[in-house]
């Protein structure tokens, strides 16, 4: 029985003490476990409903009560429920108020007459299954709106940093080039003032292309796409260790695996942004990143010797640099998993699968 082990929660909004009866009978009959609530009218039901402590799986509601019937009912009734299914059962064979009652957020309409046990039971049972899924599909829909505007935010963000950039460095040694021009356009300047401002300029057009390639490699690492993503991850994480003087060990334990450019991306900026969060917050000393590949999965494990992560850190945050990560790793169908101790420190652990291997006969290991 689908219902097995989960006692279900049932309020029945019924004035006629008859019809109440039976509807128990009926329940009883089908369920193994259930907890029935009766309410005679409109005033009790509100009373029951509004107690935000109890929640129901199921309202089973009359539409002709004492102190309010018809559709001005069914408003009120699912205004108060919410997530709860409202199931209406009526002896009223009106077909067309039954479609329209439907368009008014209620889950079911039941003719009493017609009623059976398991055709109770069977809508019960799918109204609620049927709110459960609906739920999740808003919340899960909630989660991306809210995530495609944060990915605005620093996509924009990003822009306006890179525009500074380009600002600031490029313009400023552009300005420097064209006043080294002018000079060398002067008449007066002699042979080895003009020799010195030559080599001036081609020091300054070395530094210019330098920052080019800054620049251009923030936005995509070129490395990603000529050497793969391990050699990237190696790149990350050399230049982490020059630029934190942190002590890094990086294990990469895999064959020649097939993982296609998105996939790469993401999990590079995954990797990245922990890595990142390590130099930002992390108080570490060493930091070891391990990359296995293990049955049909490519693990990777970023673990540093930190703090760990505090979780009103992560309330407070303004920034989506963890909800990021887990949204990289849903979009490519790999899952992420946080370990953080305190004072222990953290592990961001990505697991992908890996569907095809990669038909190739150089099947290189890249360990060290
Ligand atoms: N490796 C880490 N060690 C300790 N704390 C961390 C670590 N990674 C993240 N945190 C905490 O989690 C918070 C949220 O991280 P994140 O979403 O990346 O935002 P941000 O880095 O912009 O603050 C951080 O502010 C920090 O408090
Ligand atoms: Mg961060």
């Amino acid at each position: 029985m689908l219902t097995e082990g989960k006692k279900y929660k049932i309020l029945v909004i019924e004035d006629n003490t008859g019809d109440f009866v039976l509807v128990e009978e009926f329940l009883l009959e089908q369920f193994e476990e259930i907890n029935l609530l009766h309410a005679k009218n409109y005033k009790e039901a509100f009373k029951i409903l509004s107690d935000k402590n109890t929640q129901f799986d199921v309202v089973l509601l009359d539409l002709s009560l004492p102190d309010k019937t018809g559709g001005s009912l069914i408003n009120a009734i699912v205004t108060i429920c919410v997530d709860t299914p409202v199931i209406v059962l009526t002896g009223y064979d009106d077909f067309a108020f039954g479609v329209k009652s439907l368009s008014l957020g209620i889950s079911d309409y039941l003719l009493k007459e017609e009623l059976t046990p398991l055709t109770l039971y069977k809508s019960i049972v799918y109204s609620s299954e049927r709110k459960k899924i609906v739920a999740e599909l808003a919340t899960s829909e909630k989660r991306a709106r809210s995530f495609a505007k944060q990915l605005n935010n620093v996509l924009e963000e990003e822009r306006s940093r890179i525009a500074r950039e380009i600002h600031d460095e490029l313009g400023q040694q552009f300005s420097g080039l064209k006043m080294s021009l002018s000079s060398l356009k002067k008449l007066n300047v002699s042979e080895s003032a003009r020799e010195e401002i030559i080599d001036n300029m081609i020091n300054e057009v070395n530094i210019s292309i330098q920052s080019l390639r800054q620049i251009a490699n923030e936005l995509r690492p070129v490395i990603i796409d000529k050497l793969g993503l391990f050699a990237a991850i190696e790149w990350l994480v050399s230049g982490f260790e020059k630029k934190t003087g942190m002590m890094c060990e990086i294990y990469i334990n895999v064959q020649q695996i097939s993982l296609d450019k998105t996939q790469e991306i993401n999990i590079f900026r995954i990797c990245q942004e922990a890595i990142t969060n390590i130099a930002r917050h992390a108080e570490a000393t060493k930091v070891n990143i391990e990359i296995d590949e293990i049955g049909n999965q490519l693990i990777i494990k970023i673990t540093d010797n930190g703090k760990g992560i505090n979780t009103d850190g992560i309330k407070n945050s303004l920034s989506m640099g963890l909800l990021n990560m887990n949204e990289r790793a849903n979009f490519i169908g790999a899952k992420l998993n946080i370990i953080s101790v305190t004072n222990i420190g953290t592990t961001i652990e990505l697991s992908v699968d890996i569907n095809e291997k990669k038909n190739t006969n150089s099947r290189r290991s890249f360990s060290n």
